[in-house]
């Protein structure tokens, strides 16, 4: 699987977002990750479907929604009129986490599923072969900027070995920190896609630092 970066729009000068993502657009970026967070999952709140609606309008990537929210299962039917493609709920965030990411796959979407910092790799392993992505944070989830765990080289790892084991093939994208000091490791672990919000949008060159973070 080729090298996918998905960079978070958190990090983007909204002000001047169709700016920022027409830039994307013209970069090597596969996706455009949308980080969406509710002030009661994560002590931070940012964008909803009015935001989305026009981000989708100049999109030309793959849009990647990271749902920060309690009760996402709510919002399912809502996220896939918008036009989102994977959407990645949080473990510690769904009590019926199987019928979440069924009811997103049946609304035609790709379910992801994250888990935070303190949260085993482990209780992934009767989820896995429902899912079409696995989301490890890397830093704890509310704000862009934040610096990388280290930790999360070995949860990488142990993510690809639980898919090997139980013959599944999600994605595994980390979310959180990653520059140019840890994007090559990452992929060498077995991650398949890197979000980076603060990296890209904070770099004089995006198109240069996008193509750098792909490590191909
Ligand atoms: C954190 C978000 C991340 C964040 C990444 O809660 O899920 O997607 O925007 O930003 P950086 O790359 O700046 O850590
Ligand atoms: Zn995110």
């Amino acid at each position: 699987m080729k090298h996918i970066i998905s960079p978070s729009i958190l990090a983007a000068d909204f002000a001047n977002l169709g700016a920022e993502i027409e830039k994307i657009n013209n970069s090597q970026a596969e996706w455009i990750h949308l980080d969406i967070m509710d002030g009661v999952f994560v002590p931070n709140i940012s964008f909803g479907f009015p935001v989305i609606k026009h981000i989708k309008k100049h999109a030309k990537k793959t849009l990647d929604a990271h749902l920060m929210i309690v009760n996402p299962d709510n919002y399912i039917e809502r996220f896939a009129e918008e036009g989102i493609e994977y959407l990645t709920v949080h473990y510690e965030a769904c009590t019926h986490l199987h019928r979440t990411l069924q009811k997103i796959r049946s609304c035609g979407m790709k379910a992801g599923v994250a888990i935070n910092p303190h949260t085993p790799v482990s209780l992934l392993s009767e989820i896995v072969a429902e899912s079409d992505l696995i989301l490890i944070m890397s830093v704890n989830p509310g704000f862009s900027g934040q610096k990388f765990i280290p930790n999360t080289y070995s949860k990488v790892a142990q993510t690809k070995e639980l898919l090997q084991q139980k013959n599944a093939n999600a994605i595994i994208e980390v979310d959180g920190g990653i520059d140019l000091t840890n994007a090559h490791r990452l992929y060498e672990l077995g991650a398949n896609a890197l979000v980076a919000g603060n990296t890209i949008f904070m770099s004089n060159d995006l198109i240069n630092t996008i193509y750098q973070l792909k490590c191909e």
